[in-house]
């Protein structure tokens, strides 16, 4: 009878150990330094201690002191702390002529942790995760914190699981020995199936789905909706802050369908020859980026042609013509005379950035390097809702940046708006139709007049029948 009571206590001991895994915070200055590099590093400077585009960051939990929450907020999106009057924010906005930080709207309170830890252990220590191997002489080294130790976890609950099981069985059998040398009546020994049925076990599992799917649910209702600030990594480091800023080059020269059609579309690779054939070398990346869209149409740089039957060509000779010329700019960059042994770093540079165009170009359903440059996707709005660019663009008049936000300064694109219903409904509700010089505009002869007559000085979109639930769903 005793040991009977045994089994739902090691089941309540294992339900509590899930409870400690699934609630288990992840900072961690490694995944600190991922964030930093892919969101941050444009603007601001990874040694902490100098500016850039935005401000150093270095001590900036001080700055924020005893008000860590109000940090969080302005790192997820600092025009809402601005916005909201605080005269630190405010202050700051003003002397860094008020230059936009982008929103980071998906981070999650974690994520800030580990953003904010690794700031932190580059200011004072020097690198990500201190002791630094070449350590600041005097600067404090902060331990880093827990590390993802989740395929540990999950070995050990396996290994528990085991455990509890064959525990289980040797209950039940000695149960059975105390039973029969009592004289009672020798119950029938449970069987795997009796145990993986018993309460105690129903009980665990049931406790266990409910903290997973109670975590996952809440998990994903926050995600919902989230996706304003999504900013995927590209294939190609293709920034819309040199092209449409710095170059001023027309957002419709790239995205010609927004004024025509329903879609804007993402250019083909032949818009960007327009230019690349000229410009084979960039000021960033040297020839690491522009030499994929060769890759991607089959343009030889170094011959100034189109090469033939491309698709059908093998990727060893393929690798050949992007090789020779990595490699030749290499030694020209390096002044290298042909015919000689590039060094180890030059065989490696080589060797990397061809790595870097075969995994760019290909994905899972397309595996040679020619054909489109799979883009990845940010804006998507459900099937059943309907968005019109050309309604938007060329007839309402609206400047790209209104829903796109500005898009002229964004080295990596992020989406800007929620794309929500009440977002489209709320710019319905105030903007204004452009009446004058609209044909599209003459069918509404009554409101027309009225402007004419000056008894109303606007119409929205409200009251062209904007809000019209079958005007947006199919
Ligand atoms: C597009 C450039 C840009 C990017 C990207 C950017 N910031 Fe900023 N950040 C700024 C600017 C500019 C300021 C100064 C205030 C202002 O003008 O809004 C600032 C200010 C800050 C401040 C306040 C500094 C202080 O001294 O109080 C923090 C904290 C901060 N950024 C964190 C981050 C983090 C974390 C990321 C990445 C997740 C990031 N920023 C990405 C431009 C940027
Ligand atoms: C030189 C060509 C070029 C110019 C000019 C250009 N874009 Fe783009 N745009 C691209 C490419 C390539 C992509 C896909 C890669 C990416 O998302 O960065 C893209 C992506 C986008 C996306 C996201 C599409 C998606 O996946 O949801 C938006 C929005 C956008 N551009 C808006 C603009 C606006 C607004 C301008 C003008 C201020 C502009 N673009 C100027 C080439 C261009
Ligand atoms: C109207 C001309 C024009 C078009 C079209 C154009 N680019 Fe560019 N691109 C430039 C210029 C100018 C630069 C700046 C070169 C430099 O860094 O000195 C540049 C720079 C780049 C760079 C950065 C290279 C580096 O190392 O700094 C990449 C990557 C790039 N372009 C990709 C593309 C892609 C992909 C497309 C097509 C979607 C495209 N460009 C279309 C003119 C153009
Ligand atoms: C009224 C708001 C609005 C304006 C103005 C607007 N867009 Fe968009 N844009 C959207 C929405 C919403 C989507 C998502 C569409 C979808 O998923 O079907 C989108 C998607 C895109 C895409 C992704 C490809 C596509 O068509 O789905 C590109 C590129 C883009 N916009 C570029 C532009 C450019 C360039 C301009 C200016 C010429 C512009 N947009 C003006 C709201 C707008
Ligand atoms: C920046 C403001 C703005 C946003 C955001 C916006 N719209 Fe519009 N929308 C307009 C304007 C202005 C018009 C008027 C143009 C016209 O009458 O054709 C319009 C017209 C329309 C029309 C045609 C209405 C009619 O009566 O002919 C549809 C459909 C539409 N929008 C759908 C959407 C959807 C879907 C979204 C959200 C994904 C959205 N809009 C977001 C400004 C906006
Ligand atoms: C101006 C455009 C617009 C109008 C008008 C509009 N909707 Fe929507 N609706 C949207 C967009 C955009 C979404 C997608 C929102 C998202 O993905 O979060 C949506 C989503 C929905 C959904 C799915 C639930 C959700 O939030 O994702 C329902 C249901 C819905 N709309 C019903 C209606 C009804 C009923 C009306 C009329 C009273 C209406 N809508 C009018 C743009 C519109």
């Amino acid at each position: 009878m005793v040991y009977k009571s045994l089994i739902p206590r090691i089941l309540f001991i294992l339900s509590l150990m899930l409870v400690t895994i699934s609630v288990q915070a992840e900072v961690s200055a490694s995944s600190g330094k991922t964030l930093f590099k892919n969101n941050c590093a444009s603007c601001h400077n990874k040694n902490m201690k100098d500016d850039l585009t935005g401000p150093a960051l270095g001590g900036v939990q001080e700055r924020w002191e005893g008000r860590e929450e109000l940090l969080y907020s302005w790192i997820r999106n600092s025009q809402a702390v601005i916005a909201s009057g605080d005269e630190y924010a405010v202050n700051l906005y003003n002397k860094w002529n008020k230059a936009l930080m982008n929103p980071f709207t998906n981070l999650t309170d974690d994520e800030v942790g580990s953003l904010l830890l690794y700031i932190n252990n580059m200011y004072s220590a020097g690198c990500a995760e201190p002791p630094c191997e070449d350590a600041v002489p005097g600067g404090p080294a902060i331990a880093a914190e827990q590390t993802n130790n989740t395929p540990l976890y999950l070995t050990l609950m396996v290994i528990l699981g085991i455990l509890a099981v064959v525990l289980a069985r040797i209950v039940s059998n000695l149960n059975h020995m105390v039973q029969t040398k009592e004289g009672n009546a020798p119950a029938q020994r449970a069987t795997l199936v009796d145990m993986l049925t018993s309460k105690g076990m129903i009980a665990f599992v049931l406790f266990a789905l409910v903290i997973f799917g109670g975590y996952t649910t809440v998990n994903n209702a926050i995600n919902l909706n989230r996706m304003q600030g999504y900013a995927p990594d590209q294939p190609i480091k293709f920034s819309h802050a040199t092209h449409a800023g710095l170059q001023q080059i027309d957002c419709q020269y790239c995205h010609d369908g927004a004024r025509r059609s329903k879609h804007s579309v993402i250019p083909a690779a032949n818009t960007c020859m327009n230019c690349h054939k000229a410009i084979k070398k960039g000021s960033q990346y040297g020839t690491a980026e522009i030499t994929k869209i060769y890759a991607s149409v089959g343009y030889d740089p170094a011959t100034d042609k189109m090469i033939e039957n491309y698709e059908d060509m093998d990727i060893d000779a393929i690798k050949k013509v992007y090789t020779d010329w990595i490699e030749s700019n290499y030694r020209k960059d390096n002044s290298i005379e042909e015919g000689t042994a590039l060094p180890k770093d030059g065989v490696e540079e080589v060797a990397a950035q061809w790595d870097g165009i075969v995994s760019s170009l290909t994905t899972d359903v397309k595996d040679h390097v020619s054909g489109p440059i799979p883009w990845v996707r940010i804006h998507n709005l459900p099937d059943h809702v309907y968005f019109n660019h050309a309604q938007h663009v060329t007839v309402g008049k609206q400047e790209c940046q209104t829903c796109h936000g500005p898009v002229e300064e964004m080295e990596l694109l992020y989406q800007y708006s929620p794309l929500s219903m009440g977002w489209c409904i709320n710019c319905h509700r105030q903007t204004e139709v452009q009446f004058s010089g609209n044909e599209y505009y003459e069918s509404y002869e009554m409101y027309h007049n009225q402007i004419k007559d000056g008894k109303r000085e606007k119409v929205t979109v409200e009251e062209i029948g904007g809000l019209e639930c079958q005007k947006c769903h199919y």
